[in-house]
């Protein structure tokens, strides 16, 4: 099925990304991948066509759409299975899959959570929010659901996800290391945090306030 290609690696993304700055210290290939497997596990990565399930049953039903956008746009809940760093438009991958959807309907039983998600993705693409942020739906907004109807199980998710993506981890591990000028991944960062720091005992130190404000790093990006 097109799932492979819709799931084929790309560019530099979060998990390819780690392939490649752990493979850069010189370890297998299988340590690398797992790596990679690791960072697409996460639900801001491919973790997300699990999360977009929790998401459409938190919703519960089409009545449910509105509210729920509204607390997103107040920040209490995110859209899971919308935007992208890189495609700030409708990623190409999520029209390829949901255009598929119907035939695995057809062939399997109906999955009532696709209307909750196309409900969702009409009044997303409606609402100046999520326009003006160039949010819409990407290739995790609607698989998960097609997963659910092929019975593949949520645990499997990320593994259906990395199969395909592996051939390109492999391609980008091979260049690397047949690189003859390859280094090690070894990114800086800036501190920007409180050049001076009074000594509190650990028993004074109390609970979250110790991280509080903005970060005292930013990696160089
Ligand atoms: C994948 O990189 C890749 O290519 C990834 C991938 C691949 O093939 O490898 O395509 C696979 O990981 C797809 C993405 C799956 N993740 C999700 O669906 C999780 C939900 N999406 C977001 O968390 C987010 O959109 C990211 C992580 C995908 C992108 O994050 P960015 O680049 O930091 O988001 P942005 O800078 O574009 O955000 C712009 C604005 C911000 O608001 P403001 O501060 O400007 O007011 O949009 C907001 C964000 O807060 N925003 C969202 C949102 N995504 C961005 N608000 C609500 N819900 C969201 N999903």
């Amino acid at each position: 099925m097109c799932f492979s290609s819709c799931h084929a690696d790309h560019e530099q993304n979060c998990s390819t990304s780690a392939v490649r700055s752990v493979g850069s210290s010189d370890v297998d290939p299988y340590s690398a991948v797992a790596a990679g497997i690791a960072a697409l596990y996460g639900r801001l990565h491919g973790g997300a066509n699990e999360a977009v399930l929790q998401m459409l049953r938190h919703i519960e039903k089409v009545e449910n759409v509105p509210d729920f956008l509204e607390k997103v746009k107040q920040r209490e809940e995110k859209l899971m299975g919308f935007g992208h760093r890189v495609y700030k438009n409708y990623d190409p991958r999520a029209r390829i899959i949901k255009s598929h959807a119907d035939e695995v309907f057809e062939a399997t039983e109906y999955n009532p959570l696709i209307e909750i998600a196309t409900e969702l993705e009409r009044h997303a693409l409606e609402d100046e929010y999520f326009v003006s942020r160039k949010l819409f739906p990407n290739v995790d907004f609607y698989s998960g659901i097609i997963y659910e109807a092929l019975k593949i199980p949520p645990g499997m998710f990320t593994v259906i996800f990395a199969i395909p993506r592996t051939a390109g981890w492999i391609a980008q591990w091979l260049e690397m290391t047949g690189d003859p000028d390859k280094k090690i991944s070894r990114p800086r960062q800036i501190y920007t945090g409180a050049r001076e720091a009074d000594y509190i005992p650990l028993g004074e130190r109390g609970g979250d306030d110790l991280i509080t404000g903005p970060p005292a790093t930013r990696p160089l990006s």
